[in-house]
């Protein structure tokens, strides 16, 4: 069994940890295809010089080679192309793709990449090429559905890769998916999509990837078959891919193309070579053009190589960082088709589909790259709790423009004025983000975000909607000094609530929901202020320390003592995440909880938000912050579910 887990996350994106006979691989990672007949780069100087932890290469033409069949099948796969760590092979599907019908046994190479020692054999699926009909598409699928319950039985110790196909259709590819997720399965490639990608239709690469994710168990490495430019790299990866396989750095190479982090050049038109790799920096443009052409090649499939997994680091810093959509973004900005097919994740049905796996808070403040921005999965999901969560009870809603951030600083002396009328009007900030009620205005992303002076005018009516969605039927009054003061003293109304005391009910709402509000909230809350800052630090009811709002995102993390209200007044399976019995022992001693011990949890639940972790008596164990959404929980057998912060005992 190839064990899997998730480490870190952005996006669909994950970085994760799989773990084979022979050695582990961290995702996103590039597989370089491996001609066994004929290696240009060996695997094993790939990995001096790239950094590469797992190589492709092809059962099919091993089989059909005498001399090669014979040795793999004697000293296995291994030996034969002298790489100790992970093998993938792949079965003969592409073979007959391009070349038409091949003499192969659909079962018999299951076994032959079984008898070899592969670590990740493949089926032979039937390549579901982008021009078929439906009806062709459907009888492909079938046919490669037969194959895979035939196959895995074959596989003993081998794991096994079953290709989801279904051409362009998005609701075969996610029937493909969900029929192959349910069979014993070790890992999915999403097949099919090399035409999809020699010609640039990115529009339906994307919505390939989506259909294919939306029905594939989120437990589970995902492949994208046959995609070797790292152009498309950032986005298939927020999407939710985990591996790529590159031969296009040898056919590159053999057409005399340089691959680069946007596009391909051909050596005899570039007068400089635009690369600091060490094959570009031992060599001018000249010295390469005039290279024996064997050798000038090898130096070519060298840079590709280099650009290649150059850009795989990136994406997992992006990961990290918290930016992959920004790297996204950024990308799709160098070729006009990447960027159309951006809009494919603006429907609310991708969108809905996204926000499940985003994560609830990041490292790095938001930047606004352009229209796309505003449609990303953690805008939309905000945009949407305050829609829900932030009803304007008040007929008359006060507005101010969008501002400096913290807007309660920058706002600072209005404020003043307009509370001492009145502070109980509702004030909003008609932000780039959307409306934002005031006592947001350090949570992120909305403090967290970065925008230009100027937005662009998609942008600007994509915020108006919104605005005027949730003022809809208000008195909206938008901030013009002193002609607004005099228009508030009609409605005079004063209560003896703070900001500070709004900010915390706010942030509760935002974070917890409204029964979470109603169940923290009081206004004998006590606030413990950094002295360095003036922000709110920690948080008290009746001397107990409830919560700690963190200073880098403006959420709170949720202490025992605010945790214990939460669980009393929270009906199961609200906030929750359940244990089994045998894992009891370790998370009330403050270990963390892993994803194998995790019964069932609450579906509002996504990664990095707050948590309760109880037994199956709903006892309350630990608080803690969860790597995975519910889907996750619920399928992931290796790897932290949870991590425990205070545990009980
Ligand atoms: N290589 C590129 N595309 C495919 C595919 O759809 N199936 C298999 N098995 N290999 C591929
Ligand atoms: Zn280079």
């Amino acid at each position: 069994m190839l064990k899997f887990e998730i480490k870190d996350r952005d996006a669909s994106g994950r970085i994760c940890k799989m773990t084979t006979a022979h050695g582990s691989v961290i995702t996103p990672n590039l597989m370089p295809v491996i001609n066994p007949n004929k290696i240009l780069i060996s695997p094993k100087e790939m990995r001096s010089l790239f950094g590469t932890q797992i190589v492709i290469t092809n059962s099919y033409i091993i089989f059909k080679d005498k001399e090669l069949h014979k040795k793999a099948l004697d000293n296995g796969v291994h030996k034969l192309i002298d790489f100790d760590g992970p093998i993938m092979t792949d079965s003969g599907t592409f073979q007959s793709y391009m070349y038409g019908e091949i003499d192969l046994d659909p079962l018999q190479i299951v076994e032959f990449q079984r008898d070899i020692g592969s670590d990740i054999g493949t089926i032979l699926d039937i390549f579901g090429k982008p021009d078929q009909t439906k009806k062709q598409a459907e009888k492909g699928l079938i046919e490669t559905l037969n194959r895979a319950k035939k196959s895995v039985k074959l596989k003993n110790d081998m794991n096994l890769a079953c290709p989801v196909q279904g051409s362009v259709y998005p609701d075969l590819r996610t029937k493909c998916a969900i029929a192959l997720g349910k069979i014993d399965s070790d890992f999915y490639p999403i097949g099919g999509v090399v035409p999809l990608m020699e010609n640039q239709r990115y529009m339906d690469l994307v919505s390939c990837i989506i259909a294919s994710k939306k029905g594939l168990p989120p437990n589970r490495p995902v492949h994208l078959f046959g995609a070797g430019h790292p152009l498309i790299f950032p986005l298939a990866v927020a999407l939710g891919c985990d591996f790529f396989d590159s031969s296009a750095y040898a056919k590159y190479a053999e057409d005399e193309r340089m691959i680069f982090p946007t596009s391909t050049k051909k050596l005899d038109k570039l007068s400089e070579l635009p690369c600091c790799c060490p094959v570009c920096s031992k060599f001018t443009a000249e010295e390469l053009k005039n290279l024996d052409k064997n050798e000038r090649k090898l130096h070519l499939a060298k840079h590709n190589l280099y650009v290649t997994f150059t850009e795989l680091k990136n994406i997992r810093t992006a990961i990290n960082e918290g930016t992959l959509w920004e790297l996204v973004e950024k990308k799709a900005r160098a070729n006009p088709y990447l960027l159309e097919s951006l809009n494919y994740l603006r429907k609310i049905e991708q969108k809905k589909w996204l926000e499940k796996f985003e994560p609830t808070s990041k490292n790095r403040a938001l930047f606004y790259t352009g229209s796309h921005t505003l449609h990303r999965p953690i805008v939309y999901r905000n945009q949407q709790k305050i829609l829900e969560r932030f009803n304007l009870l008040n007929d008359s809603v006060i507005v101010m423009p969008e501002g400096k951030k913290p807007y309660s600083t920058f706002y600072a002396d209005e404020l003043k004025k307009i509370w001492k009328i009145n502070n109980e009007i509702p004030i909003i900030v008609d932000s780039h983000l959307g409306p934002v009620p005031l006592e947001l205005d350090e949570m992120y992303p909305f403090a967290q975000c970065v925008f230009p002076e100027i937005i662009d005018n998609e942008s600007l009516k994509n915020t108006k909607d919104i605005f005027w969605q949730y003022t809809k039927n208000k008195n909206v009054i938008f901030w013009q000094g002193s002609k607004t003061l005099k228009e508030l003293k009609k409605t005079s109304q004063k209560t003896i609530k703070n900001i500070d005391l709004k900010r915390i009910e706010a942030v509760i709402k935002m974070q917890f929901g409204i029964d979470a509000a109603n169940a923290l909230y009081d206004e004998n809350l006590k606030i413990v202020k950094s002295r360095k800052t003036g922000k709110i630090r920690n948080v008290y009811s009746k001397e107990k320390h409830i919560l700690s709002m963190r200073a880098n995102d403006g959420m709170f993390t949720l202490k025992k003592d605010g945790a214990t209200i939460l669980h009393r007044q929270l009906k199961r399976p609200k906030l929750r995440v359940l244990i089994k019995d045998d894992a009891v022992p370790f998370v009330s001693e403050g270990k963390s909880v892993f994803a194998k011990f995790v019964i069932d949890c609450d579906s509002e639940l996504r990664p990095f938000d707050e948590c309760l972790i109880v037994d199956k008596n709903d006892k309350l164990l630990a608080v803690g912050r969860t790597l995975l959404n519910h889907i996750e929980m619920k399928t992931f057998e290796y790897g932290v579910a949870v991590k425990t912060r205070e545990h009980f005992i």
